[in-house]
């Protein structure tokens, strides 16, 4: 059976109160829309449309072109949005799923499960229904005599029977395509909102004897939709707390959930140990048996941050990207890192910034040393070579390069290149003044020694 994907994204979001596309607001550093096409492209549907309308430009940056764009100037309702995509999907045989592009809990086995019933029952639709609690705000399904379904009412145009029902429609379908068009053809913004109302569709195939079938929903939370920016903050965490909880059972160690923050593109090896206070963003690999954190900021962004086997990190460390951090090396504590490269073995244990550098193998950054990258207007790279060691508090003025085997001098403000095997240090000759405490102290207290 064949089954294509439509999600409607066009919708302003106005309870957000936000600039943004509902559907581009971030969860765990993906858009919310990600989650929902990661589901369909699970399902191994590959013809996907999406509806979009409030900052179409956006959405169809940030998701790339794999996809059919399918606009809609203005949003006059569910059923409008679907009726947009007919020269998309008009000869398309089968299926169609519609799904909303802000309902990021949604499981795959579910959408499995409504497909399965289509292949066996071949009905004009299938629908997710769920009974819940609390049926406020959703459309309620009407069912016959003979327990079909006859109708959605939207919560606005509900008696106060209907009101009491408390199996609603959660926005999820999978309609025969033939059976879609006709119905959409007769579908009026005949309703409290004047808007042309997908759900509509379900009563024009019921007036047809035609057929819809219901699945019910065995997981409370899955249609949870995002309306405001507290359910956004809401499914964050619950999303993070599973995610969380994944890593947990792939190897991972993690010393504190509560106050740990890990992001959906970071991946993390086995006997890796997570501290407290730790938090992972953007694009980050780390290998197996490393130690991150405590109190560690990493961002990976889309540049990414490499981090091999064997590595601690922390505490108090910032690395922004693209970094990449080899075998056995060490940074941290009170390290700010960016765009640089450390090699094996290699250690930045205290108060430095590394900036624009790439560093060889087996060197020690003493305590406080800097690299000086940048003059106000231009950054400028350090290289460090094999086995360097820098004395505590040395300046690298970039651009620089010191030598395989090369040392600077504790409190050196290096502005030359050292070659392989020397020593720099840069340093006044100590004036000592004999005698000089004893004489400030003796003035303090007015009397002569
Ligand atoms: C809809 C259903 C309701 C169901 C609920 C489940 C209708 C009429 N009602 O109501 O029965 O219980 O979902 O969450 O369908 N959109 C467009 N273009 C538009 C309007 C909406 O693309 O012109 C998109 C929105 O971006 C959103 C989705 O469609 O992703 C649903 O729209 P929304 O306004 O949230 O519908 P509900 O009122 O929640
Ligand atoms: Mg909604």
């Amino acid at each position: 059976m064949e089954v294509s994907a439509l999600i409607l994204a066009a919708g302003s979001g106005t309870r957000m109160k936000s600039k943004k596309p509902k559907v581009m607001h971030e969860i765990l550093g993906r858009p919310i829309i990600s989650y929902v096409l990661d589901t369909v492209h699970a399902l191994d549907i590959d013809r996907i449309g999406i509806v979009v309308g409030h900052g179409a430009n956006e959405v169809m940056e940030a998701l790339g072109d794999s996809y059919k764009y399918i606009p809609q100037p203005s949003q006059l309702g569910t059923g409008d949005a679907v009726i947009k995509s007919r020269t998309t999907f008009e000869k398309v045989p089968g299926y169609l799923l519609v799904l909303c592009g802000d309902t990021p809990l949604l499981q795959k086995t579910t959408i499995a499960r409504m497909i399965e019933l289509a292949e066996k029952e071949n009905p004009s639709c299938v629908m997710l229904t769920a009974k819940v609690p609390d049926p406020q705000g959703y459309g309620r399904i009407i069912r016959d005599n003979w327990n079909n379904i006859e109708e959605i009412v939207e919560e606005r145009d509900c008696s106060s029977e209907e009101k009491m029902i408390n199996e609603v429609n959660t926005g999820v379908y999978l309609f025969k395509i033939d059976d879609l068009w006709q119905a959409l053809e007769k579908i009026s913004p005949d309703n409290d909102q004047k808007e042309y109302y997908l759900t509509d569709v379900v009563s024009i195939l019921h007036e047809q004897q035609k057929i819809t079938l219901a699945v019910k929903s065995h997981n409370l939370e899955e249609y949870r939709g995002i309306n405001n920016k507290w359910q956004l903050a809401e499914i964050s965490s619950d999303l993070l707390e599973l995610r969380l909880k994944n890593l947990c059972l792939d190897g991972v160690t993690i010393l504190d959930p509560k106050s740990t923050y890990i992001e959906a593109d970071v991946t993390i090896g086995q006997d890796t140990v997570i501290h407290p206070n730790t938090i992972l963003t953007g694009s980050i690999t780390i290998g197996d048996d490393c130690e991150i954190g405590p109190f560690v900021h990493l961002i990976g962004d889309n540049k990414g941050i490499q981090i091999a086997n064997n590595v601690k990190v922390g505490p108090f460390v910032r690395i922004r990207p693209p970094a990449e951090i080899l075998d056995d090396a060490k940074i941290g504590c009170f390290i700010d890192l960016k765009k640089s490269k450390i090699g094996k073995r290699s250690k930045v244990p205290h108060l430095s910034y590394i900036g624009d550098t790439e560093m060889g193998e087996d060197v020690n950054i003493g305590a406080g040393t800097i690299t000086c990258n940048y003059d106000g207007k231009n950054k400028f790279k350090t290289k460090i070579g094999n086995r360097v060691f820098t004395g505590s508090d040395t300046m690298l003025i970039a651009p620089i390069e010191l030598g395989d085997d090369s040392y600077t001098g504790a409190g050196s403000v290096i502005s030359g290149n050292v070659e392989s095997g020397d020593l720099a240090i840069e340093r006044t000759k100590v004036r000592v003044i004999k005698g000089w405490g004893k004489r400030k102290n003796s003035d303090s207290t007015g009397k002569e020694s």
